[in-house]
């Protein structure tokens, strides 16, 4: 064992490492040998692996890793704003545009905690720029973990340090790698009310059972419960998705046509990813002066046959 904690063949549970671009990312280990990258910019975890090393998160083979674009894939952090719902024009907000920082209190872990868990606390505050477009004073601060047994969880705590309230959305827009669109199934939100972005956002009821994808898809899901399950047959694997403070959740598959008019994205890649995000969005969240709001997500994958 070296003095952090951690047996001296073994990799540091916490490490910083700097991307080509000079942004710094921060990688968890857990001690099986499980692992998430997340980048300073945007706050977004752009990996997530097993211990046998297979990736979990889907990012483009055209994603831009250069600020201020937001990288397309992993796990883009959407606030102050959800889809086009809000005043900012950018529809899914700026945070995960901007450089966040590693919290300096308490400091970066070295080692595991004593349930096997790593991770790191980062915070985003606005600029003089961005209280130009949202004159809303915050703090964002997102602890990322990966536990023992290799789930991941991001933690979102929002202040309102303002002297006035303010409201916001939110969605972790997760990019999930799967097989096949046309071969997975999502269970958890059969018999909801969404909003259809494809239908100028008018309301429905989904009929039926499980989710199945055969052409584009842009749907908020209203009221789900706080588990959601992806299955995917061929990779014989289930991703299970755990939210709390996070009512409603964001599917999403550009499919053939839309995924050509996207400069970031492959033309055939719609077939290997799939949005499914744990959001808050319908009932926007109010805080007034010092009121602090917690959401929570965690991902884990099963094997399933
Ligand atoms: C989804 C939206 O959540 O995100 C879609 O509902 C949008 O309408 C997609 O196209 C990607 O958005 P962006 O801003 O990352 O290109």
């Amino acid at each position: 064992m070296n003095h952090s904690g951690v047996a001296s063949d073994q990799k540091p549970a916490v490490e910083i490492t700097k991307d080509r671009n000079g942004i710094e990312q921060i990688v968890l280990r857990n001690p099986r040998g499980a692992s998430t990258r997340v980048s300073l910019h945007g706050g977004q975890v752009l990996s997530w692996r097993t211990d046998r090393g297979e990736e979990l998160l889907f990012t483009s083979s055209k994603a831009i890793f250069k600020p201020p674009y937001a990288v397309r894939g992993g796990i883009p952090i959407c606030f102050p704003q959800f889809g086009q719902r809000g005043s900012l024009e950018q529809q899914h907000g700026f945070a995960r545009n901007r450089t966040w920082v590693i919290e300096e209190n308490p400091p970066p872990l070295q080692s595991y905690d004593s349930t096997g868990k790593a991770y790191i606390d980062l915070l985003l505050k606005p600029s003089e720029d961005d209280l130009k477009i949202w004159p809303h004073s915050f703090e964002f601060r997102l602890r990322v973990s990966l536990t023992a047994d290799g789930n991941i969880s991001l933690i979102s705590r929002i202040r309102n340090i303002n002297c006035k309230p303010f409201s916001f959305s939110i969605a972790y827009h997760t990019y999930f790698s799967i097989s096949d669109i046309s071969e997975v199934r999502v269970e958890g939100l059969e018999t909801l009310d969404y909003l259809d972005n494809l239908c100028q956002k008018e309301r429905f009821t989904e009929q039926g059972d499980a989710l199945t994808f055969e052409s584009e898809v842009d749907k908020i899901y209203l009221g789900s419960r706080d588990i959601i399950a992806i299955f995917d047959h061929e990779r014989k694997r289930t991703f299970l998705i755990q939210k709390e403070g996070l009512p409603d959740v964001g599917v999403w598959n550009p499919w053939e046509k839309k995924s050509k008019t996207m400069v970031d994205f492959g033309d055939e890649e719609y077939k290997q990813m799939l949005c499914v995000n744990g959001a808050a969005v319908e009932k926007p969240i109010t805080l007034k002066p010092g009121e602090e709001w917690t959401g929570r997500l965690e991902l884990s994958v099963v094997p399933s046959s």
